[in-house]
């Protein structure tokens, strides 16, 4: 039990004529750093009035008060109505999360390219709609043969809607010059980016299992509608939701892998790669293994 007495260094502020609050209740409140306070009866009445015949003030409890803010002055005449300081923020019984509006769209795997960038836009199957800037949905050319896949859009990628648009899109960038293609070419220069995430987590924390289950789809007709020759997935994330396999990257490099029968080369992530440059011979042996790869899979068929 919890003894407001027994607080450590305690400078709880008096909040004896609450009367709603017990002291369980006080001290409770000054473990999660909640300072309460409400109008401080009439000097005349705390003389004169017992504090059982009078109407309980009303309490508001706040967060992150700053322990210099003066308390409210007591007001001259008891007020019918008792408002927190502005800046306070009101602590009410926490509300359960939203549940998403709406689910994903049925039909994902039967849509054209227009359809599919509608759904994604409008997309709110998981809570990452609730924080996103923009959903972030591919960039490159429809018919490239190479398709590009990573994790989950970052900040920049979230403000500006395109994948790998940060330095790490710098370097996928200067990889992809490096043989031939760019996210701007087309024909035997193209190359389509996505990300396995249309939208981007919070602070850039790992997916969630149940992110990707509901994101896999849309990057699943992407890939059916461009028909790459090749996939090259990019870091630990796409690759593992890819290939439905809980093995490290180090394992599953310098093997062909399949996706939807598509040919899938594993490589690092070039945000990886920017803190371990030393694995940047890896990645350009991923990125040969991947040329000879494609230059050996089978023209495509026409796109749907
Ligand atoms: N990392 C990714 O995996 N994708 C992006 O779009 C940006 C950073």
């Amino acid at each position: 039990m919890i003894n407001a007495m027994e607080h450590e260094g305690s400078e709880l502020p008096d909040t004896s004529f609450v009367p709603q609050l017990d002291a369980r209740q006080r001290a409770m409140l000054a473990e999660m750093g909640v300072r309460v306070w409400a109008p401080r009866p009439p000097v005349a009445a705390q003389v004169t009035a017992p504090v059982a015949a009078e109407a309980p003030p009303t309490a508001v409890a706040s967060a992150s008060a700053p322990s210099s803010m003066p308390a409210p002055a007591a007001p001259a005449a008891r007020p019918t109505q008792v408002r927190p300081p502005v800046n306070d923020a009101v602590v009410a019984v926490p509300q359960p999360v939203a549940a998403p509006a709406r689910l994903r769209p049925a039909g994902v795997d039967a849509m054209d390219w227009p359809a599919l960038q509608a759904a994604v836009a409008g997309c709110e199957a998981c809570g990452l709609c609730r924080s996103r800037q923009n959903t972030v949905f591919g960039v490159g050319d429809h018919q490239a043969d190479w398709m590009v896949i990573g994790e989950a859009p970052g900040e920049n990628e979230d403000l500006q809607g395109e994948p790998f648009v940060g330095v790490a899109g710098q370097l996928l960038d200067n990889m992809l010059r490096a043989i031939g293609r760019s996210r701007g070419g087309s024909g035997a220069q193209a190359a389509y980016i996505a990300n396995v995430l249309k939208c981007r987590p919070p602070a850039n924390r790992n997916p969630l299992p149940e992110e990707v289950a509901q994101c896999e789809p849309y990057l699943a007709r992407q890939v059916a509608l461009v028909q790459p020759k090749i996939i090259l997935a990019m870091g630990r994330f796409a690759v593992q939701s890819l290939l439905q396999t809980s093995e490290p990257i180090g394992k599953l490099r310098g093997q062909v892998h399949r996706y939807q029968g598509v040919p899938v080369i594993v490589t690092y992530h070039p945000a990886y790669l920017l803190r371990t440059p030393g694995d940047k011979a890896k990645a350009w042996a991923d990125l040969c293994l991947a040329l000879e790869t494609a230059a050996a899979s089978p023209d495509r068929s026409t796109a749907p």
